[in-house]
C-alpha cells in the first residue's frame, strides 16, 4: 500500500549527542525498528529526532544532560521532506549548556510555535501513563491537540495571559486578602481567557474522546474498553466571574484558584472504574498507545502526518497485543520509529527498515 501523500521522511544528522556516534541516519517512510542491547543508544536516536522536531528533549529539560560528555555543544539537524514534493525543509537545533538555538532552512523561526508545528512527532515513553501521571501530563496532551489545529493561532497567547492573571490573583489574595481592590480586574481576565481557552480546546478534546475507544478496541482486539471524559471546572455554564468572586475567601485560605481552565482534565474510565486504579500495566500501555494513535488521527484530520516514536513499546505487551500493534502500524502506513531490545517476530515482519544500535553506532540490518 502507498504511504499517504503527507508522510514525512527525515534524514537525521547528529553530532555530540548523548552516546551516539557523529553521522547521518536515514529512516524510511514506513516502520523503522531499532534493536539492540541495553544502553547502546536506541532511546537516544529517538530523542535526537524529537529534539530536531520540537527543540527539546522528552527525557530532560536540561540540555546539558543531552550533550555528549566532554563536548561543549550538540548539533541535531533533520531534513524533513513531504513525500509528494521535492522541496525539503531543514530543521537545525544546537544545544549548548545555556540553552538552544534553532534554524529552519538556515533562518531563525519567528516563534518557537512556528518551529514545533513544522514536523509533528508523538512519543511514547516506557514509564508514561496518562491516567496515573496526573493532571499536568493530561493537560499537555490537551495543549498538543490544540497546537495541531491550525485554526487555533491565538491559544498560546490566551494561555499566557490566563497564567499571568492567575499569578496576580493569587498574589493579591496572599498579600491583601479577599477584599483586595483589583481582584475584579484579574478575575475578568481569567473568565474571558477561560472562555477563549475552552473554545480552542473543545474540538480537539471532543475528537479525542470520540476516537479513543475505537483505538483501544483495535489495539486490544476488542478485549478492553475505556472511555475518556473531559472534566471542566465549572462543569456547567455557570458564570466564572461570579464563581471566582464567591470563592475568594476559601481560595485565599488555600492559596490557590480553585476553579478555571487551569484545572481542565481528562478522566479515563474502564467498566471497572477509574483506569488509574483498575488497569494492569499492560492495559495502561495499550491505553497510552491508543492515546498516541488518537492524536495522530486528529493530525490526519488536519491533513498533517506525525512521526510516531515508540520507545521500548514492546517491553510489557504479550504476543497477542504485539501482533495487534504491528498490524496497526503496518495498516496505518505513517512513519514510525520503534525501539526494542527483543526482536519479536511480529515486528521483524512489520519492519520496512531494521537498524541495529551498538555502542552508539546505528547500522541498517536490512
Ligand atoms: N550526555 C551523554 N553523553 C554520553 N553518553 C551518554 C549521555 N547520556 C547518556 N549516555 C549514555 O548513553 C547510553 C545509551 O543510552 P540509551 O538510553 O540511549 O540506551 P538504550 O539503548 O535506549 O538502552 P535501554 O535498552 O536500556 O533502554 C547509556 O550508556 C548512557 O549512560
Ligand atoms: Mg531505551
Amino acid at each position: 500500500m502507498a504511504s499517504p501523500a503527507w508522510c514525512w521522511s527525515p534524514r537525521l544528522n547528529v553530532a555530540k549527542f548523548r552516546n551516539l556516534a557523529d553521522g547521518e541516519i536515514g529512516f524510511c517512510e514506513g516502520v523503522n525498528v531499532l534493536t539492540g542491547a541495553n544502553a547502546q543508544g536506541k532511546t537516544s536516536v529517538l530523542e535526537a529526532l524529537y529534539v530536531a522536531a520540537t527543540s527539546h528533549s522528552f527525557r530532560t529539560s536540561r540540555s546539558l544532560e543531552a550533550i555528549a560528555h566532554g563536548a561543549s555543544e550538540a548539533l541535531i539537524s533533520a531534513e524533513i521532506k513531504q513525500r509528494a514534493e521535492d522541496l525539503g525543509t531543514a530543521l537545525k537545533c544546537v544545544l549548548t549548556p545555556k540553552g538552544r538555538s534553532l534554524l529552519v532552512d538556515d533562518k531563525k523561526p519567528k516563534t518557537i510555535e512556528n518551529y514545533v508545528r513544522i514536523c509533528p512527532v508523538l512519543v511514547l515513553q516506557p514509564n508514561q501513563s496518562l491516567p496515573v501521571d496526573g493532571p499536568p501530563a493530561r493537560r499537555k496532551l490537551i495543549d498538543r491537540l490544540v497546537l495541531w489545529d491550525p485554526s487555533n493561532q491565538g491559544y498560546l497567547r490566551a494561555l499566557s495571559d490566563y497564567r499571568h492573571a492567575l499569578l496576580q490573583r493569587r498574589e493579591i489574595l496572599r498579600t491583601r486578602g479577599p477584599r483586595g481592590s483589583d481582584l475584579d480586574a484579574f478575575e475578568d481576565i481569567l473568565a474571558s481567557q477561560s472562555e477563549q481557552i475552552w473554545r480552542c480546546r473543545q474540538p480537539g478534546v471532543a475528537h479525542f474522546c470520540a476516537f479513543f475507544p475505537e483505538q483501544i478496541a483495535l489495539l486490544s482486539g476488542g478485549s478492553m474498553t475505556c472511555e475518556v471524559r473531559h472534566r471542566r471546572r465549572p462543569e456547567s455554564n455557570d458564570d466564572l466571574r461570579t464563581l471566582l468572586r464567591e470563592r475568594r475567601e476559601v481560595d485565599a485560605r488555600m492559596q490557590r484558584t480553585s476553579i478555571g481552565a487551569h484545572l481542565d482534565d481528562l478522566e479515563f474510565r474502564t467498566p471497572l472504574g477509574l483506569a488509574s486504579v483498575n488497569c494492569s500495566q499492560g492495559q495502561l500501555r495499550i491505553l497510552e498507545l491508543a492515546a498516541r494513535f488518537t492524536e495522530r488521527h486528529w493530525l490526519e484530520k488536519h491533513e498533517r502526518s506525525a512521526i510516531l516514536l515508540l520507545d521500548d513499546a514492546t517491553g510489557i505487551l504479550d504476543a497477542h497485543h504485539l501482533a495487534k500493534l504491528a498490524e496497526l502500524l503496518v495498516s496505518h502506513r505513517g512513519q514510525v520509529l520503534l525501539s526494542t531490545t527483543e526482536m519479536h517476530a511480529a515486528f521483524a515482519r512489520a519492519a520496512d527498515r531494521l537498524f541495529v544500535v551498538d555502542a552508539g553506532r546505528v547500522k541498517i540490518a536490512h
